[in-house]
C-alpha cells in the first residue's frame, strides 16, 4: 500500500454513507462526514446510532467500543471540512449533474494524491472523473446495503484509473474486513447487473397480480434460499434508488429487463419508498423494524 489512510471523508450521510461512515470508524479510522446541512447531520447520526446500538445489543459491539467510535466520525456541512482526508468516498444522491460538481470541488481541496472514489451503483465512474484535474486517481467503491453487514465492494476502476489507486483501494477494503472485486466500468456493475433484472421482473409479477407479494418473497426465500424476498428486498433498498439503477441500465443497455415497472415510477410519485419512509411494498414501524402490514 503506497498511500497511508487514517481519515476518511464521506460526502453524503444517507443509508449507504452512514453505513460507510460505521464501518470505517468501527474499524478504528477517523471519519469527516458531509452533508447539506444540520438537520441532515443529525439524520445521519441518528442512522449510526440505531446500527451500533444494535450491534451492542447484538453483543458485538461494548458500550465504551460504540462510544468510541461515535466520537471518531465528525460531521461537517462544507466539502472544505475534508483538506485533511487521505481517501473521499462521495455517496450522494444518483445525480450526474451533483456528483460532477462535488468531485470537481473536491479536487480543488484534498492533497494532489488522494483518492477521489463514488459510491454510485450505476453512474458513469469514468463521466465522473473526467470533471477533476486526476482522473487517474478517481474509482468507485461500491458498497452494499446494510453496509455494517455485507462484506462485497466492488471497485470500479476506468481505463485511466492507476494500477496504484486499485491496490491502495483493495488494501484499505482488506482492512475494513470487506471482499473486494476489482471490475470495469459499466453501468450496473457486477451484482446490479444480475440482481435489478430480477427485482424488476418480481415487480411486474406484483403488478399483474400473478401473485401476492408474501407469495413472491415466500418463494424466494423458502424455495431458492435467498435471505429476502425481492419485494422486501425493495424496500431495503428503497424504491426511488431501485429506479434510479433500473432506467440508467435500461438507457444504456436497451435491455427490456431494465425497463422499470411501471408500478415502481407510481409508488415514488406516491411517497412510497419502502424502509426510509415507512412504507413501500410492505408497512414499517421504524427502519429497521420488520413489517406490520
Ligand atoms: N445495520 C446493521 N446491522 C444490521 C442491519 C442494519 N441495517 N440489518 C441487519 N443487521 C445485522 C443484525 O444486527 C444481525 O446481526 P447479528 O447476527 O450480530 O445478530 C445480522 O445483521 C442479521 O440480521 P437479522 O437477524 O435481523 O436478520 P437476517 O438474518 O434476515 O439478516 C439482512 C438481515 C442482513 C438484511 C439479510 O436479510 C440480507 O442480507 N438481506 C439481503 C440484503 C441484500 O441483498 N442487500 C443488497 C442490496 S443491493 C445494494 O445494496 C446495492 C445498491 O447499489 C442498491
Amino acid at each position: 500500500m503506497t498511500r497511508e489512510i487514517t481519515t476518511v471523508g464521506i460526502v453524503g450521510l444517507g443509508t449507504m454513507g452512514a453505513g460507510i461512515a460505521e464501518v470505517c470508524a468501527r474499524n478504528g479510522l477517523r471519519v469527516v462526514a458531509v452533508e447539506v446541512d444540520e438537520a441532515a447531520i443529525a439524520k445521519g447520526r441518528g442512522h449510526i446510532e440505531h446500527s451500533t446500538a444494535r450491534a451492542v445489543s447484538g453483543g458485538k459491539l461494548d458500550e465504551a467500543g460504540r462510544a468510541e467510535l461515535l466520537e471518531r466520525i465528525s460531521c461537517a456541512t462544507s466539502l472544505s471540512a475534508l483538506a485533511e482526508a487521505d481517501l473521499v468516498i462521495e455517496a450522494v444522491p444518483e445525480n450526474l449533474a451533483l456528483k460532477a460538481e462535488i468531485f470537481a470541488e473536491l479536487d480543488k481541496i484534498v492533497r494532489p494524491d488522494v483518492i477521489l472514489a463514488s459510491n454510485t451503483s450505476s453512474l458513469s465512474i469514468t463521466e465522473i472523473s473526467v470533471h477533476t484535474g486526476r482522473p487517474g486517481k478517481v474509482l468507485g467503491l461500491h458498497f452494499f446495503n446494510p453496509t455494517p453487514v455485507l462484506k462485497l465492494v466492488e471497485v470500479v476502476r476506468t481505463v485511466v484509473t492507476e494500477h496504484d489507486v486499485v491496490e491502495d483501494a483493495v488494501a484499505f477494503l482488506g482492512g475494513l474486513g470487506k471482499t473486494p472485486v476489482v471490475i470495469g466500468d459499466r453501468a450496473g456493475f457486477i451484482a446490479n447487473a444480475l440482481l435489478f433484472g430480477y427485482l424488476n421482473h418480481a415487480v411486474r409479477m406484483y403488478e399483474s397480480r400473478y401473485a401476492t407479494r408474501e407469495d413472491l418473497d415466500a418463494a424466494m426465500r423458502y424455495g431458492c434460499g435467498y435471505p429476502m424476498g425481492p419485494l422486501a428486498l425493495l424496500d431495503l433498498i428503497g424504491l426511488d434508488t431501485a429506479y434510479e439503477i433500473l432506467d440508467t441500465m435500461y438507457h444504456q443497455s436497451r435491455n427490456r429487463l431494465h425497463a422499470p415497472a411501471p408500478i415502481l415510477k407510481q409508488m415514488i410519485t406516491a411517497g412510497l419508498l419502502g424502509r426510509k419512509s415507512g412504507r413501500g411494498f410492505y408497512t414499517y414501524e421504524a427502519p429497521d423494524s420488520p413489517v406490520v402490514v
